[in-house]
């Protein structure tokens, strides 16, 4: 059986909700400021938030919608649940948000998607040419299977045979694939986008640009064209005035650091910073903590299940697995610059040995996951998941899929970016060590150690209660009974887009 928790719902976004572009840029002093707090301090939270929200009333007076408080969230969501029949909770919430909208049908109550069609240069005709989408390899394995990969032969070492069909060798930059071949079939899809909610854009900006990214002589203008195009294009459609863009949404399958280029000279692109895509909602790997409409959404791991029941199985497998490794580092050793704190991960991790083990991803070799990185994560009680390149890594997500609990050093890798889908109180979950008392000295074995066995079980328990958020599953229109991460992010757009729609008269 699935464990049910009371508090494993979407959680509204930690930022209160930004009225224009200009409060957004307001809002960055008190975003710095809260880096610098920690976490725990409630009541200091509660204080600021009360400040900011006033703050924000006064300079923007006339444009606020009224009475946030009532916006609610809910409060139940069982991890396996109806898809079809939601919970009462969750039903009489939103009855609140839409009396005044009888198109809201029971089976999708937080309404519907409509699917752009764009030109297929914005899509099919990019996966076409996946043997020459970056410069060194063909990337047409790794798109192949809807963005999944291929299937991961080996895995049947490492896990059961009944499971190891639901694993993949999935890269991680692939959501623009998995999300538009989920969005396809999406129960709560629609063709006719006047009874449309949402509009999603099915662009691969990601995929657009790699072979720009890294290309050196590539210019801004060939990392921008794409996105360009397609802002044009979509900004022209009917639906996209009507609302300013505030209902549409895409995904973008790298981190957002990718498409903010600000100088011409500097990496990436800058899809993002382009004023048409200003109040696009965008689901990325790895968001901006600071825009609203950055979505930070789970990376692809290479478990995709079939059904139910392989959730289940593959809960009961990892719950129950002998681990003899305290903890665990997946990550690249070599080229690490002395001091660089990784680097004291990994001596401490191997003056170690006997409990912690290492996993050397050298290179882009643990890109699209591995056996070794799963088959260490099955028998770690905890793994280390530093900053890398970014904040975020797709090692936090295999090592939660593994049911190993996740140690992390910065709250910007975890906490501010997966809050849809991660429990609200980090301390269930995962474990946070300051940096800076690593970089002090303190033994990362010793404050793992002192962490009692029944702590360890718990906190095992809820990770191995999240898994099914954040994998995507291999049916096209989902699994039965059980919400996915696609579900849960696309909910989660629906629901913020419904209470844009309360808050603003468009019309
Ligand atoms: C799920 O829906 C089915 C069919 O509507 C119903 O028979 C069943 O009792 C429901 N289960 C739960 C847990 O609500
Ligand atoms: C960059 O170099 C490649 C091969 O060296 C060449 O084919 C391409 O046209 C060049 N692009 C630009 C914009 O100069
Ligand atoms: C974004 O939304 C704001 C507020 O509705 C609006 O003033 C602005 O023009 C919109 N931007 C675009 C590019 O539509
Ligand atoms: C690891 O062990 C070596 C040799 O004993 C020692 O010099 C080094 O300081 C140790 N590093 C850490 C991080 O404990
Ligand atoms: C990852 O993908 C590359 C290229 O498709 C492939 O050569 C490699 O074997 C894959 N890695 C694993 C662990 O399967
Ligand atoms: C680390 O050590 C420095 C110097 O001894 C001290 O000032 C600082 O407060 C320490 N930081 C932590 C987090 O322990």
């Amino acid at each position: 059986m699935l464990p049910i928790s009371n508090d494993s719902s979407p959680k509204q976004p930690a930022n209160p909700k930004p009225q224009n572009p200009e409060v957004l840029e307001r809002k960055n002093l008190f975003n710095t400021l809260k880096l610098y707090l920690p976490f725990h301090h409630r009541r200091l939270w509660f204080f600021l938030a009360v400040v900011l929200l006033q703050l924000l009333l006064l300079l923007s007076a006339p444009s606020i919608p009224l009475s946030h408080s009532t916006a609610g969230t809910p409060n139940s969501s069982p991890t396996i649940q109806n898809l079809t029949s939601c919970s009462t909770a969750a039903t009489s919430i939103i009855t609140t948000i839409n009396n005044n909208n009888p198109t809201t049908s029971g089976s999708c109550p937080y309404g519907k998607v409509y699917i752009y069609n764009l030109p297929p240069l914005f899509n099919s005709e990019i996966v076409k040419n996946c043997h020459d989408l970056n410069p060194w390899n063909s990337r047409c394995d790794a798109l192949s299977n809807s963005g999944f990969g291929k299937t991961a032969t080996g895995i049947s070492k490492v896990v059961p045979k009944n499971i190891s069909p639901a694993w993949f060798w999935t890269d991680q930059f692939s959501t623009e694939l998995i999300y538009h071949n989920r969005m396809l079939n999406y129960q709560c899809r629609t063709l006719e986008a006047e009874s449309a909610t949402a509009f999603y854009i099915p662009f691969y900006t990601g995929l657009a640009i790699e072979k720009y990214l890294f290309t050196s002589n590539s210019t801004a203008q060939e990392r921008d064209q794409y996105c360009n195009m397609m802002l044009d294009w979509v900004s022209d459609q009917q639906y996209f005035k009507k609302s300013n863009g505030w209902d549409h949404f895409i995904s973008m399958g790298r981190i957002s650091w990718d498409f903010r280029r600000s100088k011409e000279e500097d990496w990436g692109s800058s899809c993002i910073y382009m004023p048409k895509m200003r109040n696009i909602t965008r689901l990325l790997i790895e968001r901006n903590p600071w825009d609203y409409f950055d979505v930070g959404i789970p990376y692809p791991t290479g478990f995709h299940p079939s059904s139910t029941v392989d959730v289940i199985n593959w809960q009961e497998f990892v719950r129950s697995r002998r681990r003899n490794t305290l903890f665990c580092f997946a990550g690249a050793t070599r080229g690490i610059i002395k001091n660089d704190f990784r680097g004291i991960l990994l001596s401490q991790c191997y003056n170690e040995s006997d409990s912690c083990r290492v996993v050397d991803c050298a290179g882009s070799k643990c890109a699209n996951g591995s056996s070794e990185i799963l088959s260490t994560f099955l028998d770690s009680d905890f793994c280390l998941q530093p900053r890398g390149d970014s904040f975020t890594r797709r090692s936090i997500f295999d090592c939660m899929v593994a049911g190993s609990i996740p140690v992390f050093f910065w709250h910007r890798s975890a906490y501010v970016q997966y809050e849809w889908f991660l429990p609200t109180e980090p301390e269930s979950y995962s474990v946070f060590i300051d940096r800076d008392e690593v970089k002090n000295g303190t033994s990362i074995k010793s404050v793992l150690g002192k962490i009692s066995k029944e702590k360890v079980k718990k906190m095992r328990e809820k990770v191995v209660e999240i898994i099914p958020k954040v994998v995507y599953a291999k049916p096209n229109e989902g699994l039965k009974g059980i919400k996915d991460g696609f579900d849960v992010a696309v909910e989660g757009v629906l629901r913020r887009i419904k209470e844009h729609q309360r808050g603003y008269k468009w019309k």
